[in-house]
């Protein structure tokens, strides 16, 4: 089998991840209160990156960050885990990007994002990454300008290969030149704001999943729904795949797991249901441990959960 060769476009940040029982009680004076913070490396794209080389994919990253330390610790980072760093630019005079992450006390989390360099990607760093070698998927998501978004859409159209929209962060965005992507895939905050329909029940869910399908003609609409798992949408039927049960310590890149592990299922020849359970198990075991990118499976690891919910299945 051919090794899945993907391009991710996105994000690289410093992460600040808050935690404590108390979550986000307000103390007199109106500040958010928590117990504890950890450090980390992180960002929409980075995750991915690391996430489809673990997983055992070619994995290269459009990326950017800036000349300061955080910059060239992520840039090693990338490359110790596999990584391709050749269109990751470390720009002088601006900042790596932060996010900071609150883990709230009724569960889910509100993040803070700086986009810092991550605001200077460009279409043009795409199309050279794609003018240089072959890929057989795109992945991007929403933490870049709106501009790169779209540009890395046509560029990669231009190529032939699929492109996935992982819709994180949450944001509403014309999703009209989006028309004919391959897949559309939001979290439950992302889908609200892409379509303004809640998904807290199925009804909702598959509302917003025909809306992506008819605003963009996409050919699936996954959506990311945390505990309740993930549902698939086709134009014509829609699915439930329930998520896989694990204590959950921390969400943070879970969704960027999900979405990484069932593209690599597609390029290796599963059908989309199979790699929507692949992702499940890649996720439940993400959110069992502190952070995002720390948490990222091994193929192995991976594949020994997706065989045992398969068997467990089947019996
Ligand atoms: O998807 C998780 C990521 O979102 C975090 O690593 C953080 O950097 C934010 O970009």
């Amino acid at each position: 089998m051919a090794i899945p060769r993907i391009l991710v476009v996105g994000s690289i940040n410093q992460d600040i991840i808050f935690y404590g029982p108390q979550g986000d009680a307000m103390s007199v004076n109106g500040c958010l209160v928590f117990d504890s913070f950890d450090e980390f490396q992180g960002g929409k794209g980075a995750n991915q990156a690391i996430a489809a080389a673990k997983l055992g994919a070619y994995s290269s990253l459009v990326g950017a960050v800036g000349d300061d330390p955080a910059g060239k610790g992520m840039i090693k980072t990338l490359a110790d885990e596999g990584v391709e760093t050749t269109f990751v630019s470390a720009i002088k005079g601006v900042k790596t990007g932060l996010s900071a992450i609150f883990n709230m006390r009724k569960g889910g989390y509100v993040g803070t994002n700086v986009l810092g360099a991550n605001s200077l990607i460009s279409t043009a760093m795409v199309e050279n990454a794609l003018a240089a070698e072959k890929f057989d998927m795109v992945l991007m998501q929403l933490e870049m300008p709106l501009e790169t978004v779209y540009g890395t859409y046509s560029a990669a159209r231009k190529h032939s290969i699929p492109v996935v929209l992982d819709a994180g962060p949450a944001k509403h965005i014309p999703l009209e030149r989006l028309e004919g992507i391959f897949m559309i895939s939001p979290n439950e905050a992302e889908a609200y704001a892409l379509t303004g329909i809640d998904v807290a029940d199925e009804s909702g869910v598959r509302k917003a999943a025909e809306y992506l399908y008819e605003h963009t003609s996409c050919t699936y609409a996954v959506m990311k729904l945390g505990p309740r798992g993930a549902y698939l949408f086709d134009g014509q039927d829609g699915e439930m795949f329930p998520a896989v049960d694990k204590p959950c310590v921390d969400t943070t890149g879970a969704g960027d797991t999900f979405t990484t592990a069932m593209m690599i299922k597609l390029c290796e020849g599963g059908s989309i249901s199979e790699a929507i359970q692949y992702g499940n198990a890649a996720a439940a075991l993400c959110i069992s441990k502190k952070g995002g990118l720390v948490s990222i499976p091994s193929r192995k690891e991976a594949d020994d959960l997706y065989d045992q919910i398969t068997k467990e299945a089947e019996l």
